[in-house]
């Protein structure tokens, strides 16, 4: 394992913070199990789900996924239809499908990641032949910082590239963009933004403008929760905190223009809402982008990804299993976690000088009453130290040798091969000092005995550095 992976599973009285693993006891394993009965215990189906699938997915999963996601998004049932979405093996392959239909290293300039990023992207990035030209872009208090990011596309289109855009069309590629800019914008991992509305639409106009293609990791859009503790938990959470963030597949398709291909894709997973092992998810774009990513070459080999766990994952839908486990399991659960931990950080951290560093609140209406209710979600809260202590990577280091705590911290947020980022992780007030803690892995009693330890992790350091600054 890299020291980016998360570390082993904590033992005994270890703590992990780093994991971004929902923990085993969340895992709908009756529901997941009923589903695969009802797909295999009857001839038809199980043939079908059976054989090499379809390379889009098969047509009741695309159905009942279009229609699921319909609702969630739109509360409508019929606003996305089936020719939009198509099977993936989940986020992170999906990430390198997209990249083989959809660039060419040889015309495709640049990999814009939004920074502090997630750092395991970046080798999917590399392995599609992008070392060296992955770029980060800061994030501003609503998302993407779009000055910096026009300022830089331009810089590039003055730079010019060798291309090799005639030999990839000739060879069938449809569509291949000249920069890719990859994103979370709802629930960040790491940095727990939720981007604004007018943020997210100002991207897709610069990403039309660009001929870039936004991957947006939608993966975490699922899980929220009124950020108000007195705001009960819905038992209609649809209705009562309203649809869904649009995200800016919604947005590129609601605005006039932009080319058949579109300039974003949501790329989704079932890894945060049923299992990780699951190991599928699904891609949702313009009708035209996502059969030219069906035709990917090892679909066209193997038949669609993941196949078979995308016809259990298409019944969990359709009984409404997935759903009942989403709003009676998962949000419960995680929210209060979530409350619980940040009341511990408010308690114990913020009395230090820790901040909590999560950028403009979101706000969603709620359907029941029109009324705006802040949300919270995903899985990851991001919190800076101050400036005159050592990177977060010191404290990082002493918390897990003196207490057995593991975190994310700044500097794993870089983006690979980008001195620029470098810079502005350690400039002041940079994410260098920053730190992601996760609810998804341990319950609650241990999320806050793990903000306590850092509590103490921080202490023993602040007072190490007071003592070397009285000393100097
Ligand atoms: C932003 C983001 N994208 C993708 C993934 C991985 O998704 P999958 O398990 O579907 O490959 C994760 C998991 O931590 C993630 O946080």
């Amino acid at each position: 394992m890299s020291k980016y992976s998360g570390g082993a599973i904590p033992a005994g009285n270890d703590i992990n913070l780093q994991l971004g693993w929902p923990s085993p006891s969340l895992f709908p394993s009756s529901s997941l199990n009923a589903s695969t009965k009802t797909i295999l215990s009857d001839f038809a189906t199980a043939s079908s789900s059976l054989i090499y699938g379809p390379s889009l997915g098969g047509p009741a999963f695309r159905t009942a996924l279009s229609t699921w996601l319909s609702n969630h998004y739109y509360r409508k049932p019929d606003n996305i239809t089936p020719s939009r979405v198509c099977v993936t093996s989940g986020g992170s392959a999906a990430l390198g499908a997209i990249l083989s239909r959809f660039t060419d290293p040889g015309f495709t300039q640049y990999i814009w990641m939004v920074e502090p990023t997630y750092f395991l992207a970046c080798p999917i990035f590399q392995d599609a032949g992008f070392t060296g030209r992955m770029r980060g872009v800061p994030e501003d208090e609503e998302g993407i910082d779009l000055e910096f990011l026009r300022a830089e596309l331009e810089k590039a289109k003055s730079e010019g590239t060798e291309s090799t855009l005639k030999k990839t069309l000739s060879t069938g590629y449809p569509k291949v963009y000249k920069h890719i800019i990859y994103c979370v914008p709802t629930f960040s991992n790491p940095s727990g933004k939720t981007w604004s509305i007018s943020h997210r639409e100002k991207l897709v106009k610069l990403a039309r403008e660009f001929d870039a293609l936004v991957v947006s990791d939608d993966v975490y859009d699922f899980l929220r929760w009124p950020e108000d503790l007195a705001t009960d938990l819905a038992t209609d959470l649809a209705t009562d905190l309203g649809p869904l963030p649009p995200r800016l597949v919604d947005i590129d398709r609601a605005l006039e223009g932009g080319n058949t291909f579109g300039n974003t894709v949501s790329n989704g997973s079932f890894s945060k809402i049923v299992a990780p092992g699951t190991r599928v998810g699904w891609a949702e774009g313009a009708e035209e982008f996502i059969a030219a990513m069906a035709k990917v070459g090892v679909t066209a080999s193997g038949g669609g990804p993941s196949h078979l766990m995308s016809c259990f994952m298409g019944d969990m839908i359709s009984t409404g299993s997935l759903d009942k486990h989403i709003n009676e399991k998962l949000i419960p659960t995680y929210s209060a976690r979530y409350h619980g931990m940040m009341a511990t950080i408010k308690s114990e951290l913020e009395p230090l000088g820790v901040k909590v560093t999560v950028g403009k609140p979101f706000f969603s209406t709620s359907a029941k009453d029109s009324s705006e209710v802040q949300i919270a979600g995903g899985f990851f809260t991001s919190l800076t130290i101050p400036d005159h202590l050592p990177p977060s990577s010191v404290l990082a280091a002493s918390a897990l040798a003196n207490k057995g705590l593991r975190f994310a911290y700044g500097e794993m947020f870089e983006v690979v091969g980008d001195a620029g980022s470098k810079e502005r992780a350690n400039a002041p007030g940079g994410f260098g000092h920053s730190l992601r803690l996760c609810w998804a892995w341990h319950e609650e009693d241990k999320l806050k005995h793990g903000v306590k330890r850092l509590a103490e992790a921080l202490r023993e350091i602040q007072e190490s550095t007071n003592g070397i600054k009285a000393g100097a």
